[in-house]
């Protein structure tokens, strides 16, 4: 991770430039999670024998992938987008709609990829079975996990390699300060002046603030009429349309962009909070604010 700072206000800002590291680099922190790094590449245990993770969540494209709606076994559509898995808190619900309890939790998380119909759509008795037919897994499995079943096994290390991804982008960018030092001046000035008003003017660290820019909590964007969002978990009207606030993290690399792909590049995305976002509100952005905000929504 690179640190430039600027003058804002007075205080040291310090600000991770990652403008030339295009792929997530993971460190494997565990035999457990190098293993879940295989299983999440490995198709063979989804119910087609097709579909990996890594199918949808792209490592090229940090985690996410770059449709709307990604193809799951049988070529059945996802319902929404794939979000990225870098920079994804262990501690806040996991899905849009938060209802899957937190990867710090357990691998309540995993088990919901694995079995959704869009997905992988597996359930656990086929699971086990399969693995049992992979001697060399077997013996992974039994020697990281003597006391659980091969397919927890199996989530409790894909949960270990999936958080190791989620520390990506704090510890496994490059430290190269020439990424700082290729930046023009100008363009120096135009992220900081778009971290200033991402902080004051268009006031998006109400909702997007903390290491991952996420406040874990469920807001209606006004972008959707379908989707039921959080009501489906709590059954209260008044979440009907609200989704959680989603990480910014590589944001050059995981459009399209919201809970239903619906924009495809960040000038869309900063139009409709122009136009009015719902509970987010209204925003007011002259042209070179705007992009501005653009150059530095890109460095995160
Ligand atoms: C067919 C595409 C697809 C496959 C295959 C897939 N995912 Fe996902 N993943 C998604 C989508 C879409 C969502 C968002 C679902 C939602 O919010 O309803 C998601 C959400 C997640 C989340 C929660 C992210 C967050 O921000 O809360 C995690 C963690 C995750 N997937 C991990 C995995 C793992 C691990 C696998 C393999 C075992 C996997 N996924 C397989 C598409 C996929
Ligand atoms: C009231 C809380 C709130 C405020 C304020 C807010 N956001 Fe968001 N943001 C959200 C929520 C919730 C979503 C997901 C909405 C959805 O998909 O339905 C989101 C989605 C996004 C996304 C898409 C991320 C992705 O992976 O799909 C970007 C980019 C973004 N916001 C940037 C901003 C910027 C820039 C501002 C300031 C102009 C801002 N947000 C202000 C809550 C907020």
């Amino acid at each position: 991770m690179i640190f430039a700072s600027c003058d804002d206000k007075g205080v040291e800002i310090q600000k991770s430039l990652s403008l030339h590291s295009d792929q997530a680099s993971v460190t494997v922190s565990s035999s457990a999670a190098a293993l879940g790094q295989v299983f999440f590449s490995d198709p063979r245990f989804s119910r087609d024998g097709q579909v990996a993770c890594s199918t949808c969540h792209q490592p090229n494209y940090a985690y996410a992938d770059t449709v709307a709606f990604s193809k799951g076994v049988g070529r059945r559509l996802a319902v929404r987008n794939t979000p990225t898995l870098v920079g994804l808190p262990d501690d806040i619900p996991l899905m849009w709609d938060g209802g899957v309890t937190p990867l710090r939790h357990g691998s309540q998380g995993i088990l919901a990829a694995v079995t959704a119909q869009h997905d992988m759509d597996m359930n656990p008795l086929d699971l086990e079975r399969k693995l049992s037919y992979f001697p060399r897994y077997r013996a992974a499995l039994h020697r990281l996990y003597p006391h659980h079943s091969l397919a927890a096994g199996y989530l409790l290390s894909i949960r270990d390699f999936v958080k190791d991804i989620a520390l990506s982008s704090e510890n496994g960018i490059h430290q190269s300060p020439s990424a700082t030092s290729k930046l023009s001046l100008e363009s120096r000035h135009s992220i900081a002046k778009g971290l200033a008003l991402f902080r004051g003017k268009a006031g998006c660290v109400r909702c997007h603030h903390g290491p991952s820019m996420t406040d874990g909590r469920f807001y209606n964007l006004a972008l959707d009429t379908v989707d039921p969002g959080r009501a489906a978990i709590t059954l209260l009207e008044e979440d009907r349309g609200r989704f959680r606030t989603p990480p910014l993290r590589m944001l050059r690399k995981t459009a399209p962009y919201f809970h239903n792909g619906s924009a495809q590049s960040l000038q869309i995305v900063l139009q409709h909070y122009i136009n009015g976002a719902g509970e987010a509100g209204q925003i007011n952005l002259s042209r070179a604010e705007q992009s501005d905000l653009i150059a530095y929504m890109k460095t995160l």
